[in-house]
C-alpha cells in the first residue's frame, strides 16, 4: 500500500512501492490530467510538482514520495496567474501536454518571477508541445510574471 499527499488530500494506492508515480496518479487515483508520452524524462509532459519542485512523474518511483506535498494541475487555485494567463492567451491547441507544461511554468517563475525572453526559452523549450503552441506558452508566462507582480508576488 502506497499512502501519498496529493492536492492537499491523503490518497491510497494499492500498488507496489516501484511503480512511477505516473501509473499511480493516473491508473490508481484516476488523475488523467497527468499525461504519458515518451515514458523515459524526455518529454515532460507528465510533469507534476513535488514539494514545489516540477519532476517528471514517469522517473520517480512512488515510494520515493511519500510524505512529499505532490500537486497536478487540479491542485493549482482558479485564480492562479498561470491559469489564468493559460485563459487570457488561449494556450492550449488539442491540451494533451498542457497540464504538464503549466506544472514546469510554475515552478519556473518560483525561480525566476521576472525572467527574460532567453530565459523562458531555456527553460520552457525543454517540454514539447507537438501542437506548437510554444509562442503562447512563452506570451503567457510574461503574462503570469507581470500578474503576479501585481499581486505582489
Ligand atoms: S512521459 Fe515523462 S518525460 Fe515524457
Ligand atoms: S497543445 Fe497539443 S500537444 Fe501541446
Amino acid at each position: 500500500m502506497i499512502v501519498l499527499n496529493v492536492n492537499g488530500t491523503k490518497r491510497e494506492a494499492d500498488a507496489d512501492p516501484g511503480t512511477p508515480l505516473l501509473w499511480i496518479l493516473r491508473d490508481n487515483l484516476g488523475i488523467t490530467s497527468v499525461k504519458y508520452t515518451c515514458g523515459i524524462a524526455e518529454c515532460g509532459i507528465c510533469t507534476v510538482l513535488i514539494d514545489g519542485k516540477a519532476r517528471r512523474s514517469c522517473m520517480v518511483n512512488a515510494e520515493e514520495v511519500q510524505g512529499s506535498e505532490i500537486t497536478t494541475v487540479e491542485g493549482l487555485p482558479d485564480n492562479h496567474p498561470i491559469k489564468l494567463a493559460w485563459i487570457e492567451k488561449q494556450v492550449p491547441q488539442c491540451g494533451y501536454c498542457q497540464p504538464g507544461i503549466m506544472l514546469q511554468a510554475v515552478d519556473f517563475l518560483s525561480r525566476k518571477p521576472n525572467p527574460s525572453e532567453e530565459q523562458i526559452s531555456d527553460e520552457m523549450d525543454n517540454v514539447i508541445c507537438r501542437c506548437g503552441t510554444h509562442p503562447r506558452i512563452k506570451q503567457a508566462i510574461r503574462l503570469a510574471a507581470e500578474m503576479s507582480a501585481k499581486q505582489g508576488g
